[in-house]
This record gives C-alpha cells, sequence and structure tokens, in this order.
C-alpha cells in the first residue's frame, strides 16, 4: 500500500481528539495536537499516556512501544503548525459554527493537496466541505468512541470528494487496525441514525416513569447484552452532544420520531452533560 499520509493534525483536544491522535501515533504516524489552551494540550497528553498505560497493563503493547507512540505526539495552541501535515481531522465540538471558523483558519494554512478531514457525528458533509477551499479533499472519517478500543470508522465522502481523497482515507484506516464502513451523507450517518434514536428512547422511558436509571440500564445490559445501559452510554458520549445529532435528525429528517426528549433538553440546558462535567443521568464527582 503506498501510504502517502506521514503527518497528521488534528484540530481539538479533547475525548475523540486525544483517541484518533492514540491510535494514530500507535501505528507510527506524526501526530501535532491543536486547540486553544495550552492547559488542554497537557492535560490531553496526560490523558493518552494513561490510556496507553492501560494497554501496557493489559499486556496489548509494551512499556518501549509506549513511550515510542508519546514520543511521536506533540501538541501546541499555533495552527502555522499545521503547515507539513499531510492529513488534518477536525475534532472539535459538534456545532456547525465552530467547525466552519476553524475551517477559515487551517485552510490557509495547509498545503494545497492535504486532506481535511471531519470527525462529525451527525452534520452535512457536503455543507461543512462548501466552508473550506478544498471541496475534493474533504470527507468525513468518523471515529468511534472510545477510539483505542472500538474497531469501527465509518468513512463519508461529500458531493465533491475525489476518488484519490477517498482511497487514501480508507489505506490510511485500514493502517489503523479498524474495519471501514462506508455512509452516504445523510444525517447522523449510519451508527448515530440508529444509536441515538435508542439513547432518546431510553431518556423517553426515565421521563414517562416507565422504569429508574438503574433499572432501565439493567434492562438492556442484561436483556438486549450491550456493554453499557443506554443512559451510561448518554453520559459518555456527552449529552450536549447527544441532543446536538438528535436535533440534526429531527431537523434532517423532519419526521416527529426524532423529537429530542425535553428531559435531555433540560439536562444540558442545567449544564448536565455527563461524564465530563461530573454529573449526567449518573454523579461521578
Ligand atoms: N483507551 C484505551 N483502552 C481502553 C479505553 C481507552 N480510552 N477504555 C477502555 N479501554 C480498554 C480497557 O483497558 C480494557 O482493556 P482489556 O480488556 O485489555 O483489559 C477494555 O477496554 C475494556 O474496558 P473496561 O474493562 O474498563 O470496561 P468495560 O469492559 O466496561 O468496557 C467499554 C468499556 C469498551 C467502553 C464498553 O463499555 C463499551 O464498549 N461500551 C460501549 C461503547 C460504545 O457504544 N461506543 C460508541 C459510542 S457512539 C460513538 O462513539 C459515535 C458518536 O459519534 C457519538
Amino acid at each position: 500500500m503506498d501510504n502517502k499520509i506521514k503527518n497528521i493534525g488534528i484540530v481539538g483536544a479533547g475525548q475523540m481528539g486525544c483517541g484518533i491522535a492514540h491510535v494514530s501515533a500507535v501505528a507510527g504516524y506524526k501526530v501535532h495536537l491543536y486547540d486553544l489552551s495550552q492547559d488542554r494540550i497537557e492535560s490531553a497528553l496526560a490523558t493518552i499516556n494513561g490510556n496507553l498505560a492501560r494497554q501496557v497493563t493489559s499486556g496489548k503493547m509494551t512499556d518501549e512501544e509506549r513511550k515510542a507512540a508519546l514520543s511521536q505526539i506533540t501538541g501546541s495552541t499555533d495552527i502555522n503548525d499545521f503547515a507539513p501535515m499531510d492529513l488534518v481531522i477536525e475534532a472539535a465540538t459538534e456545532d456547525e459554527s465552530v467547525k466552519r471558523k476553524i475551517y477559515a483558519h487551517v485552510c490557509p494554512v495547509l498545503k494545497p493537496d492535504a486532506i481535511l478531514a471531519t470527525n462529525t457525528s451527525s452534520l452535512s458533509i457536503t455543507r461543512l466541505a462548501s466552508a473550506t477551499d478544498r471541496p475534493s479533499h474533504f470527507m468525513g472519517i468518523h471515529f468511534m468512541n472510545p477510539v483505542p478500543v472500538m474497531k469501527l470508522v465509518e468513512l463519508v465522502r461529500g458531493i465533491a470528494t475525489d476518488e484519490g481523497t477517498f482511497s487514501t482515507a480508507k489505506d490510511f484506516v485500514a493502517t489503523l487496525d479498524k474495519t471501514v464502513t462506508v455512509a452516504e451523507d445523510f444525517p447522523a450517518f449510519i451508527v448515530n441514525r440508529i444509536l441515538l434514536p435508542m439513547i432518546n428512547e431510553a431518556i423517553y422511558t426515565l421521563y414517562e416513569g416507565v422504569g429508574t436509571v438503574d433499572a432501565i440500564d439493567t434492562a438492556m445490559r442484561l436483556g438486549a447484552n450491550h456493554p453499557m445501559g443506554p443512559l451510561q452510554l448518554a453520559d459518555f458520549i456527552g449529552l450536549d452532544t447527544c441532543l446536538s445529532i438528535m436535533q440534526v435528525l429531527y431537523e434532517g429528517l423532519a419526521d416527529s420520531k426524532y423529537r429530542p426528549c425535553p428531559l435531555l433538553v433540560k439536562y444540558v440546558e442545567a449544564g448536565w452533560l455527563g461524564r465530563k462535567s461530573g454529573r449526567g443521568f449518573y454523579d461521578y464527582r
């Protein structure tokens, strides 16, 4: 396989950015993380080191491999550091206006033939591409959380994505030891089109008093063999992200079956965003 990708830039050092940096560095790529504050970069590097260490503990890699992977990752708050990148993956918050601002900032720095990809979980790739200077070199590369564990990556073409871009991205994902599924550019693609309405329904089940948090999660863990209950999974994904995805489905498909549960809206308004904020359906404080 002629791998055209050597240097990878990642925008956003949050949960997904850390995971993508982790698996890319383990596969031998040079990775550069960009975020708005040095504190976020430092905390991302600590998180990645912690997750690599888990893999050493469970025998999936040696300590030398952990050190080698970590040494592949740099980070900064200077967007100009993206100039040598072959592929930049935007893993910012699920908010179209934020992503558009990032593209306006990143595109002028990139090489003309660099690929810009988004890890969006739901937004239109074609619409996001129109906010860049390179729709033919833009596409969706959607990782699942936790990235080091989950085997799937969804690839999504925009209307203008060229085949060279798509095949380069496909080859890149194969080197990460992940399985690709290809989804068409419809709201929330495949995984979240199916998963998020299930989670939203679990929240309605709580809202309507059908069961407690524990009853709903136990029912789905033991009754449907899900590794996590849907409310625990919602907290893990982030309730703000869950709400954004439901809003994209509701608006994009214009069907009342996708209406976000009012309880989900209320939790997000309260700042109860799940694990990352210390409180969601469960208390993590
Ligand atoms: N980094 C590295 N390794 C990790 C990790 C991380 N962040 N998180 C977990 N692991 C490893 C653990 O070290 C452990 O490894 P070993 O088996 O080798 O010991 C293994 O994963 C299992 O972890 P745990 O024993 O701690 O816990 P668990 O068995 O409960 O599994 C889980 C945790 C993998 C998260 C599991 O509960 C699970 O699969 N949950 C469902 C996750 C899911 O549905 N993700 C998709 C979310 S949707 C999405 O991502 C799309 C979107 O756009 C919103």
